[in-house]
């Protein structure tokens, strides 16, 4: 390999060249049926993935956003609820909130894990709502609104911290939706429950995206929502569905958002191959935390021993990040930034009135994030290489201190 040869963030050719002849008969099966919606390539992957996810049901449907569309209307979010989440990650998450007919309200992150700090949401509960003598219902002081769901990201395949969640939410009454949709395969030690668990197996429900560039992703569009809740199922595959459970008869208004059975077929197919992937991420992610461990000047991923990261995404941060992210794009790798701009400061959500300054963890970590090439496939050299050009830029410059190491917040 020459220093010229290019590192991409993400290959998703290979994969599929990987996978060719298993997904050929896939498609070919679907060909000889015609059965492209529902039926039997939908079920056994529902069967499968709730499996995967220590969950009871899954709910196949057509994207991440309408897993958590679905999810949230399931649940029993109406109209007028504030639901509760971060501004660190992708706007589906927030779309799926407001297209459920409730608002987005957020809370900061843990500068550490870049997930919900669990901290900051019992600030919010303590501080800024009041529990209604008469209903009993939690109620956001200022916007005189009920606050009936909670929604931790597991961002970049990474579970937030579910215990102290899980246990805000049992005392406030709110319903837990887990957006799983960077964390297939990701788990959590539940001091609690003494045990491992699943990310999407921990709240009410979660939302998996099959978006093609995720752990687990489709040739197309595809998603998933997983549960214990029986109730919550049966709803989902009629909202899903155009509100029906019997062709034609229709107990609700609903949405076309079903998962198709070709994608339902690759999603198997590649299913069996997700733990191999996922070790080979964890691989890759060694590699990198070994060699930045001798760098100063970045802050590589931080872990917390309760967590067992799945690494959709390798997420280093540095000053000057758009310099280095230039100096690596002129070396020939690819980078890329998830997220710029934190949600609340996203013109989207002018109207929600947030000015600059309101989740200074967040408003932060978004402007020194970078996201390395991470994918199962990535070779060891690869990795060194990532490095040493980061270490290249950063030892050619007269660098401002090296990004400070976060401190824990106190209460
Ligand atoms: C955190 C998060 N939530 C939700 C989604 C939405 O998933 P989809 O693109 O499948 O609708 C994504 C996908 O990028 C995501 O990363």
């Amino acid at each position: 390999m020459t220093s010229k040869t290019k590192i991409p963030f993400l290959d998703l050719v290979t994969p599929h060249q990987e996978l060719e002849a298993e997904l050929l008969a896939v498609a070919k099966k679907a060909f000889s049926t015609a059965g492209f919606i529902g039926g039997q390539m939908v079920e056994d992957f529902e069967h499968e993935f709730a499996s995967f996810c220590d969950t009871k049901y899954c709910v196949g449907v057509n994207s991440g956003t309408d897993a958590l569309r679905f999810a949230f209307m399931a649940a029993g979010v109406k109209t007028g609820d504030i639901v509760v989440t971060v501004s660190h990650t992708f706007i589906a998450t927030t779309e799926a909130i407001s297209q459920a007919g409730a608002r987005p309200d957020f809370v900061d992150i843990d500068e550490r894990t870049y997930c919900m700090d669990p901290r900051k949401l019992a600030q919010y509960l303590e501080h800024q709502c009041s529990v209604d003598a008469k209903t009993g219902r939690l109620i956001h002081r200022k916007l005189q609104a009920p606050v009936t769901a909670v929604v931790p990201v597991h961002i970049y395949g990474q579970t937030a911290d579910m215990d102290p969640i899980l246990d805000l939410a049992g005392k406030y009454n709110l319903i837990v939706i887990e957006d799983a949709c960077q964390a297939h395969g990701a788990e959590y030690f539940s001091k609690k429950a003494n045990a491992w668990r699943k990310a999407g197996s921990m709240g009410h429900a979660a939302a998996f995206s099959f978006y093609p560039g995720k752990n687990l992703g489709a040739c197309g569009e595809a998603g998933a929502v997983t549960t214990d809740n029986e109730a919550a199922a049966r709803t989902m595959r009629m909202l899903r569905d155009h509100g029906q459970a019997q062709k034609y008869y229709h107990q609700l208004e609903g949405y076309n958002g079903r998962l198709d059975a070709l994608q339902a077929g690759f999603l198997t197919t590649k299913l069996r191959h997700l733990a191999d992937w996922n070790r080979q991420r964890q691989d890759a992610a060694k590699l990198y935390d070994q060699a930045f461990a001798a760098l100063d000047g970045v802050v590589a991923p931080f872990c917390p021993e309760s967590v067992r990261p799945v690494h959709h995404l390798y997420v280093i941060r540095v000053h000057n990040r758009d310099a280095v992210q230039k100096h690596l794009a002129k070396s020939g790798i690819g980078t890329g930034i998830h997220y710029p701009v934190p949600l609340h400061l996203q013109e989207a959500y002018r109207h929600l009135q947030y000015p600059l300054g309101s989740f200074p963890v967040c408003e932060r970590v978004a402007s020194e994030i970078l996201s390395l090439p991470m994918y199962p496939q990535l070779r060891a050299d690869h990795i060194r290489r990532v490095v040493s050009e980061v270490a290249t830029f950063l030892s050619s410059r007269q660098r401002p201190t090296a990004v400070e190491q976060p401190q824990p917040v106190a209460l």
